[in-house]
């Protein structure tokens, strides 16, 4: 039997302690072992619990019974996670978390404490929630040299970037439609400002770099500019917009960007619709593989954690090797200097000549859909600095501007 304990009892947490109660005899199988939940620790009310036994609200109880082997951190934000994983590691236990947040801001860290204490500390659920994506990089790619990740990893903007596209809603009252169905959060910044993509995406990135990549110097765009104007544009030229994570390597620099952008009816990822996320991989062995699949909610992100826990209860004596170190090298390429077309959408009085100056900058035959007032328009691959020089000599105002993937 394996003792463990869930620390935060939110929607994850609670999920967890769900999945471990339904699935208990698939999960004894799988596991090889019995997973007992001995603390579950959350400074709430939980008297009337049916297990209420199992609640404490003092993270030491945890962290001072020897019998714990494994941690779940389900509470999600920096701190106190950061000091309750922190002391969990020092104390030989091993982590379970979905905690992107963490993971991404201080993973470097914590896998080393985990190594150096001869414990663990996995993150599948942080990323893509129930869909396996840290596992099948880290073992089943591990062939492969990883060229690219574009991934939909955020459920919430994808929803609401899909009710745009499909039924020509507007930002705001798709978002509140999103707030009323519980996928968007009352302040849904960390969402619609992509900060969640960029976690994830750095996260990602690390993993395929062996180093840290920071997400404070990724370059990130949320989705609060894109119009209804915007998506319609996009349909006429054969794409849906949607919130990518991007990394992509060049020789042994990357790009990583978190940006809504053109996606193509041809790509794997232009389908990916509502809340599902979708993560396009390409391995130089394996070209592309598409992970799709449930990217959040209660019981898909509560199973990946307890993927994890039956991972360690199963595999005691497997070494862990840190995923990624602390950044070492600078690797990452200056976002202006990132190759990519860009949709352009530009108002003009002067439609005509506007064009003729696009066709003179950009090369003769460029498709122009034009509007009212407006036309909108995809450059050839350039950096977005040559692309962003030309644009600034317009006779017009650039009213949106979106990499194409
Ligand atoms: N707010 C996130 C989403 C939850 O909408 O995808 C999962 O990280």
């Amino acid at each position: 039997m394996v003792k463990i304990a869930i620390i935060g009892f939110g929607v994850v947490g609670s999920g967890v302690y769900e999945v471990l109660r339904k699935n208990a005899s698939d999960i004894t199988a799988n596991a090889n072992t019995e997973i007992d939940i001995k603390y579950i620790l959350d400074i709430r009310d939980f008297s009337s619990h049916s297990e209420s036994h199992l609640f404490v609200n003092d993270v030491n109880t945890i962290i001072n019974d020897s019998e714990i082997e494994i941690v779940v951190e389900t509470m999600g934000g920096v701190e106190p996670a950061n000091s309750f994983t922190r002391s969990c590691l020092k104390s030989g236990k091993s982590v379970v978390t979905s905690n992107k947040e963490l993971v991404a801001t201080y993973g470097d860290e914590l896998f080393k404490l985990a190594k150096e204490n001869g414990c663990k500390y996995l993150y599948e659920a942080s990323v893509g929630g129930g869909i396996p994506i840290i596992r099948p990089l880290s073992k089943c790619l591990a062939a492969n040299r990883i060229d690219k990740i574009a991934g939909i990893l955020n459920g919430t903007t994808n929803y609401i970037l899909t009710r745009m596209f499909n039924d020509n809603a507007s930002f705001e009252s798709a978002l509140s439609e999103a707030q009323e169905k519980g996928y968007a959060e009352k302040d849904p910044t960390a969402d619609v400002e992509g900060l969640d993509t960029g976690k994830k995406i750095c996260i990602l990135s690390s993993m395929i770099n062996g180093e840290k990549i920071d997400f404070k110097d990724v370059h990130t765009e949320g989705i609060t500019k894109i119009t209804t104007e915007d998506t319609e544009y996009a349909t006429k030229f054969g794409s849906a917009i949607k919130l990518i994570g991007l990394c992509e390597r060049l020789g042994d620099k990357y790009s990583v960007v978190v940006a809504p952008m053109l996606v193509g009816n041809d790509s794997p990822l232009y389908g990916v619709d509502d809340v599902f996320n979708g993560i396009m991989v390409s391995g130089n062995m394996l070209g592309d593989a598409l992970f799709y699949g449930r990217g959040a909610g209660k019981l898909p992100t509560a199973s990946a954690v307890v993927a994890d826990v039956i991972d360690i209860a199963k595999n005691k004596s497997d070494k862990f090797i840190e995923p990624w170190t602390e950044s070492k090298t600078d690797v990452l390429v200056p976002y202006e200097e990132i190759k990519t077309s860009m949709y352009v959408r530009v108002e003009t009085q002067d439609a005509s000549n506007a064009i003729k100056f696009i066709e003179k900058e950009f090369g003769n035959g460029i498709k122009c859909e034009i509007g009212c007032g407006e036309f909108a328009f995809i450059t050839p691959a350039d950096t977005i600095s040559t692309i962003n020089n030309k644009l600034s000599l317009i006779p017009g105002t650039v009213l949106s501007k979106l990499m194409v993937l």
